[in-house]
C-alpha cells in the first residue's frame, strides 16, 4: 500500500461499506413501467418499492426478525388489495372488455400471496430468491402486460 494518506482513504471506503447497507434494489422503477394514468402509476411505483424492501429486509444486514419480516409482507399484501381495488373501481363501469378476467387475475394474486403470508406467519414457509422473482415477474407482468390493456377505456 502507498503514503499515510492512500492508506487512510483506502480505509475510508472500507468501512464505509461494512457501515452501509449495499444491497441493491431488486427493481428500479424507469418510464416504460407508467402506463399513463397518475394514480396507478404512483400505486405500481409503491409496489416496487415494497418488494424492494421486502428485499433490503430479507438479504440486507439478515438483522431483520421473523417479526419484521411478517410486517413489511403484511403491508405489501394489504397494500396490493387496496391497488387492485383502485383499479377495479376505474375499469369496472367502463367499455373494458376484460373486467370479469382482470378481476380474475387480481384474486388469483391476493389468494397466492396470502395464502404464502399465512404459511409465513406460522412458520410454514420463508421468505426466499424465488418468492423475490415470483414477485417481480408478476409485478412486471401485471404493469407492462395486463393494466395496458384497460387504459384507453378509464
Ligand atoms: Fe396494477
Ligand atoms: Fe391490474
Amino acid at each position: 500500500m502507498g503514503n499515510w494518506f492512500t492508506d487512510k482513504l483506502f480505509s475510508f471506503f472500507m468501512n464505509r461499506d461494512a457501515d452501509q447497507n449495499t444491497t441493491v434494489d431488486l427493481i428500479t422503477w424507469n418510464s416504460s413501467y407508467e402506463i399513463g394514468h397518475e394514480l396507478i402509476d404512483q400505486q405500481h411505483k409503491t409496489l416496487v418499492k415494497m418488494i424492494n424492501d421486502l428485499n433490503t429486509a430479507y438479504s440486507g444486514d439478515n438483522t431483520a426478525t421473523r417479526e419484521e419480516l411478517a410486517n413489511i409482507l403484511s403491508k405489501l399484501v394489504n397494500y396490493t388489495v387496496f391497488h387492485f381495488g383502485s383499479e377495479e373501481n376505474l375499469f369496472k363501469n367502463s367499455a373494458y372488455p376484460h373486467v370479469e378476467e382482470h378481476i380474475k387475475l387480481h384474486e388469483s394474486m391476493v389468494n397466492k400471496i396470502s395464502t404464502f403470508q399465512e404459511e409465513f406467519n406460522k412458520g410454514e414457509a420463508d421468505i426466499s430468491n424465488a418468492l423475490l422473482s415470483f414477485l417481480i415477474e408478476w409485478l412486471l407482468q401485471h404493469i407492462k402486460g395486463t393494466d395496458r390493456g384497460y387504459i384507453k377505456y378509464i
